[in-house]
């Protein structure tokens, strides 16, 4: 029983909605026909049947009444007369004959020779007034009534009615009801084709657009053509490819800046590299060899003053190269980053730049307690303290600028602003070259966090960066 309901419910499945749609349509119209003709033809042939048999015996004794005396006067004529007669005003009557007491057939209304059996198919029983019987011929069935005449004494009367032209209605009728479901389940197919055609066709769009979403196409839109269910799942499957769209294009947008980025970072490396190269060959090495040189003459000397003084020059060539190195080391990498941490290190950062440029820098960092962070969080604010400090020298012509560093709550939080030039922050194009911005943004949402801009022409620029720190102390 529960494999059949899978298996019916497989092939169901399988077929699409407009044969489904089709064959309830088609099934409820024929169930319908079919069992509304059943009914009416048991009823009606229920009712005529009764209506047959009452015929059958009224026009019997009708019959028998009037041909009682016709027998007793021996009118043979006038019989005939009578059953043609009857025959004429009853076109159910089939037949009609009259037999005299010994069974002898008086008249009948058979034209070419009377039918076997049929005699002896009927009679009434002593003392009965009549009786019917129900005969099965090749004609259909006919109802036989014998009537006793003058009771008996003067013959019988036989009448045989006919249900054949009743039957000929009945099968018109039937066959007109036929016609009709024949004729509404074509209404009705082409209804349900209708309906299936208008409920399947913007489904079918959906399909398409959603397959052409898949392949990435994404400037489909499906058009609207009712305001019901599937007009809203249309309208939301628009909005859905829209947005699909625009995550689209955003991503490919963050993909090329990031690329931008990474190019920038690398020609940056490289640029440096050169730089330090440079700078290791032109001053270091050539200090160095000078100091060589000059170690090489001092052994030469014999003036014990002059020696004296040419140590001297050594040594202050010495100091120079060290700080120069030691200069090109704080470049490449803050050592007190690594060993003080942050706050040391911005607040070297901030001297620093105190000291070479002619802007008044406010610093405050609040909340670190000689706790550590961890170094990517670290390095990460020190690089964006950096370029955004680079920034303010670079482009903002500031008078003071201020830089605050709070870390609580699991956060820190940096706002480095300036009272300088300010930028329009929407044609703030990040390609070209102009990365830092992207880098600093790149930075924070790396480590989870947000960078905000503010800036004002002629007001100032404000930088605000939040950046989670897993619970606090490392
Ligand atoms: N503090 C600031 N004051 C005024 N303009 C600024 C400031 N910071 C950035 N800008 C503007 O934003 C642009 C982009 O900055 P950035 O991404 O750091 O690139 P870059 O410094 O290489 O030009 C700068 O060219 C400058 O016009
Ligand atoms: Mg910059």
């Amino acid at each position: 029983m529960y494999l059949w309901g899978t298996r019916l419910w497989k092939i169901i499945g399988a077929v699409n909605i407009r044969i489904k749609i089709m064959g309830i349509v088609l099934g409820l119209v024929i169930l319908m026909g079919v069992t509304v003709t059943l009914q009416v033809r048991a009823n009606l042939i229920r009712t005529l049947d009764q209506l047959l048999e009452e015929q059958s015996v009224s026009i019997g004794r009708d019959v028998a009444a009037r041909s009682t005396d016709l027998i007793l006067i021996n009118n043979l004529y006038g019989l005939h007369q009578l059953l043609e007669d009857t025959r004429t005003n009853n076109p159910n009557v089939r037949y009609a004959f009259i037999v005299d007491p010994q069974n002898h057939i008086l008249v009948h209304t058979f034209g070419d020779g009377f039918p076997a059996g049929l005699l002896e198919a009927n009679a009434t029983d002593s003392g009965d007034h009549h009786r019917t019987a129900i005969l099965h011929t090749d004609e259909g069935q006919i109802w036989d009534t014998a009537v006793s005449i003058f009771e008996g004494r003067a013959g019988t009367a036989r009448i045989g009615v006919s249900d054949a032209s009743l039957r000929v209605m009945l099968d018109a009728l039937t066959g007109q009801i036929m016609l009709t479901t024949v004729l509404v389940s074509i209404i009705g197919i082409t209804a349900a084709a209708a309906l299936t055609w208008l409920l399947t066709r913007p489904i079918l769009q959906l399909v398409g657009a959603a397959q052409a979403v898949e392949r990435g196409d994404f400037r489909q839109r499906i058009i609207r053509w009712a305001n019901d269910e599937i007009g809203e799942l249309t309208d939301a499957f628009n909005a859905m490819i829209a947005a699909l769209a625009r995550a689209q294009d955003e991503r490919a947008e963050r993909d090329l800046l990031r690329i931008e980025y990474v190019k920038g970072v690398i020609s940056a490396q490289e640029d440096e590299r050169r730089r330090i190269a440079r700078e290791l060959h032109d001053s270091t090495s050539q200090t160095l060899t000078s100091l060589v040189i000059g170690l090489r003459q001092l052994s030469e000397i014999d003036n014990p003053a002059e020696t004296r003084q040419r140590a001297e020059e050594l040594r202050a060539i010495a100091a120079q190269t060290l700080d120069d190195v030691h200069g090109l080391a704080l470049q490449l990498r803050p050592s007190v980053l690594d060993d003080l941490g942050l706050p040391a290190a911005i607040q070297r950062h901030v001297a620093d730049c105190r000291r070479r440029h002619q802007l008044d820098i406010d610093l405050a960092i609040t909340g670190f307690d000689d706790e550590r962070l961890s170094p990517e969080v670290e390095t990460a604010l020190y690089r964006i303290t950096q370029e955004a400090l680079t920034n303010i020298l670079r482009h903002a012509h500031a008078q003071t600028a201020s830089i605050f560093i709070e870390r609580s709550n699991g956060t820190v939080r940096a706002v480095i602003e300036d009272d300088g030039i300010g930028f329009d922050l929407t044609q703030s194009e990040p390609l070209d070259g102009h990365l830092g911005l992207y880098g600093i943004r790149e930075r924070a949402e790396l480590l989870g966090g947000k960078l905000t801009i503010e800036s004002e022409r002629a007001r100032g620029t404000s930088l605000y960066i939040e950046i989670p720190i897993d619970g606090g102390s490392q």
